[in-house]
């Protein structure tokens, strides 16, 4: 695992972003797996200044997502959906018939439309980079404590905790109970992950996944089975490794770590 310490959020974001950037680059046709939630926002931000500038091109660009919550329209202002465009995807080039998000109100059979994304992903040769976040109880995803590490596209149950921290985005609406997501087989199947984690409340869940056992009671744990997982973080998510020392090294010494195609 390549760990990426950084001083803040805003250069965390920076260097997430300049990995994605190049990873387009060297590739205009990356089949790129989003994440939502507050850690990825920046990256988004810097994507989208990246290609204001024309810097960038998404025209060619594959977009697929990591999970949606259930029952919400696609519009729902609450939406993943919504959250993709509305910090990315209404800003760029994305060429609509290159855009696969999951679709947490689909008329199909759940099983059937999980079956059928899995499907889309192989039949496009695989997401290359999959950005993801992490809960603080260790989820990845909507991958639960509990979730299989095999596991794969499927709907979940989301936990109590996850479910508390809606609370504040969903107001006097329900909460949501379930949700669609990547399984961590899935997930584990793209070329290349880029979590990313910051702030002090992380810590714990990324200490945990990074050095702790490979435990499904741990879903973020089994990025540690993956040959090119790569962590952004800044100081307070990294402040419970241990190996800071290692981690502490410049990013640009570490950056020859890196595969030649996100380098
Ligand atoms: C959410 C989502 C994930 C996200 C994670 C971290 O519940 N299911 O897709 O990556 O939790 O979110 P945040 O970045 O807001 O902390």
């Amino acid at each position: 695992m390549l760990v990426l310490l950084t001083e803040t959020v805003e250069e965390g974001s920076q260097t997430a972003a300049r990995l994605v950037g190049q990873a387009i680059t060297k590739n205009p046709a990356l089949r790129l797996g989003l994440a939502a939630g507050q850690s990825p926002i920046g990256l988004y931000r810097t994507l989208v200044n990246l290609y204001q500038s024309a810097q960038l091109d998404f025209s060619r660009v594959q977009i697929f997502g990591l999970d949606e919550l259930l029952g919400l329209p696609r519009n729902s202002p609450r939406s993943y959906h919504t959250f993709f465009h509305h910090h990315l995807l209404r800003h760029v080039n994305v060429d609509p018939a290159h855009l696969h998000l999951l679709n947490g109100q689909t008329d199909e059979d759940m099983a059937s439309y999980c079956a059928s994304y899995e499907r889309l992903i192989r039949d496009h040769g695989g997401i290359d980079l999959q950005i993801l976040g992490i809960g603080r109880n260790g989820h990845l995803g909507f991958n639960e404590p509990g979730s299989s590490l095999n596991s794969r596209t499927r709907v979940s149950l989301l936990s109590v905790q996850t479910k508390e921290n809606f609370a504040q985005v969903f107001d006097q609406m329900p909460l949501p109970e379930r949700a669609v997501t990547l399984g961590l087989g899935t997930i584990r199947e793209a070329r290349a992950l880029l979590l990313l984690a910051f702030g002090k409340h992380k810590a714990e869940a990324v200490a945990n996944a990074l050095e702790g056992p490979l435990s499904a009671s741990n879903p973020a744990s089994s990025i540690q089975l993956h040959p090119t997982a790569i962590l952004v973080l800044d100081r307070d998510a990294a402040s419970f490794l241990t190996n800071q020392e290692y981690y502490r090294q410049e990013a640009s010494q570490l950056r020859v770590l890196l595969p030649e195609w996100l380098r």
